[in-house]
């Protein structure tokens, strides 16, 4: 079995793609990144043979894209908050059983962070309680069901997903499946389930109430804790029944409580909001710069500069991700590959600026480049550049 904490424990990759049965979120619990390679002397690196770098730089490359996830402390707190809950949770009786969404714009890692935590729980299951996993038992114990929604998802595909998670028959009706799923939960020892992009969820009047109705009816009957993550789940129906009657929007602003009619959902989940990293006081600059940190330290490179990006460029790369770890995670992830390719070695600020970033990230960096211009024209500097320089100071 893969060991819940590898070598490092700032760091678990739980895998590639997104889970679908039990047999993937097993996959995925077992699932061990491309180990970090080991590099052989830079004298001897040089004066391999063609195919031999080429080999040995195609597994940097392997190793550089999965790149180790940071248990940051938004993962930290909210493996505390989700640990807590199932404890609080594990023996309650049925009814409103408490659970969790939590509420972010796109890309601050809302689903990394539910698996991160969700692999880690079961790890520790299969740790205490080896006799649930035998192999007599195989697939029988479920500890675990992620479900990731697709668009405009309603009631029955619910049902029908975790029916398929769970390996039980999807046919017949609505009635028929959701019976079926409570069934194979209460039977497999299914503590947590976690719902990934419940924006998803059908937002039209009335097959929001019909949905918000069901995730009710889960929370009540299965005997299980809930966790969702979402994009502006406080305009969802789950939350309030003033909500929109179109798809949600995405946007990344922080709204003030919305003023329709609280559902039965929202008296049974709480909501707690991940958001971008902020650099606004010393305590959020030194979080930022601890993920760089991790980051950077797992980089096989032969000419890296220890802590350079730590030390240097954090306030750069605040700027251009905006502050989102996967920008962060990608830019790294991106720049490590080309200085395997370019021989440079290193991740330097001329490799970084030359990756191009997604276009969210593009135009928020855009939009600091070009308010750095004007405050450099104002103050009467007439240099103006096309990227902000490096910070130089930790
Ligand atoms: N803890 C982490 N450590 C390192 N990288 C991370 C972490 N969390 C997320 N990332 C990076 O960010 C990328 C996007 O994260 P994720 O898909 O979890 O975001 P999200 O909030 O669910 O986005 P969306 O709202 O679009 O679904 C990941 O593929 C990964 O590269
Ligand atoms: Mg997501």
């Amino acid at each position: 079995m893969a060991s819940p904490v590898p070598g490092d424990s700032d760091c678990l990759h739980p895998g590639l793609a997104e889970p679908r049965t039990k047999e993937d979120w097993f996959a995925y619990v077992f699932y061990d990144p491309p180990p970090r390679p080991v590099l052989p002397p830079y004298d001897s690196y040089v004066t391999m043979d063609e195919a031999e770098q080429r080999r040995l730089n195609r597994s940097r490359n392997r190793y550089h894209s999965a790149l180790v996830l940071a248990w940051t402390p938004a993962v930290q707190h909210f493996e505390t908050e989700i640990t807590e809950l199932l404890a609080a949770n594990e023996m309650a009786p049925p009814g409103a059983r408490l659970g969790l969404l939590i509420d972010g714009p796109p890309t601050v890692g809302k689903s990394t962070l539910v698996k991160m935590i969700g692999r880690k729980f079961e790890q520790e299951l299969r740790e205490d309680f080896p006799e649930r996993f035998s192999p007599d038992r195989l697939g029988c114990y479920v500890p675990v069901v992620y479900i990731s929604l697709t668009d405009q998802v309603t009631p029955k595909q619910i049902s029908i997903a975790i029916a398929r998670y769970l390996n039980v028959p999807t046919s017949g009706t609505k009635d028929t499946i959701d019976d079926r799923v409570l069934t194979a939960l209460t039977a497999s020892g299914t503590q947590l389930i976690i719902f990934d992009d419940l924006h998803f969820l059908d937002c039209s009047l009335k097959e929001g109430r019909a949905s918000n109705d069901h995730i009710k009816f889960l929370a009540n009957h299965a005997p299980c804790t809930i966790i969702g993550t979402g994009v502006d789940l406080e305009e969802s129906p789950l939350l309030s029944e003033g909500g929109p009657t179109g798809p949600v929007k995405r946007t990344s602003r922080v709204k003030a409580p919305t003023s329709g009619p609280r559902t039965q959902t929202a008296g049974r989940f709480s909501r707690q909001e991940l958001s971008a990293f902020a650099l606004d006081s010393e305590e959020r600059i030194l979080q930022w710069v601890g993920v760089i940190h991790s980051l950077e330290k797992a980089l096989a490179l032969y000419q890296h500069k220890d802590e350079s990006l730590t030390r240097q460029h954090w306030r750069y790369l605040h700027e251009r991700t905006d502050g989102s770890i996967a920008g962060l995670h990608a830019l790294i992830r991106r720049s490590a590959v080309r200085a395997v390719q370019q021989g440079a070695e290193a991740i330097t600020r001329e490799i970084m600026d030359s990756i191009v970033l997604s276009y969210a990230h593009e135009r928020a960096y855009a939009k600091v480049v070009d308010l750095q211009s004007r405050a450099s024209v104002k103050g009467g500097s007439k240099q103006i550049r096309k990227r902000p320089a490096a910070d130089g100071s930790a």
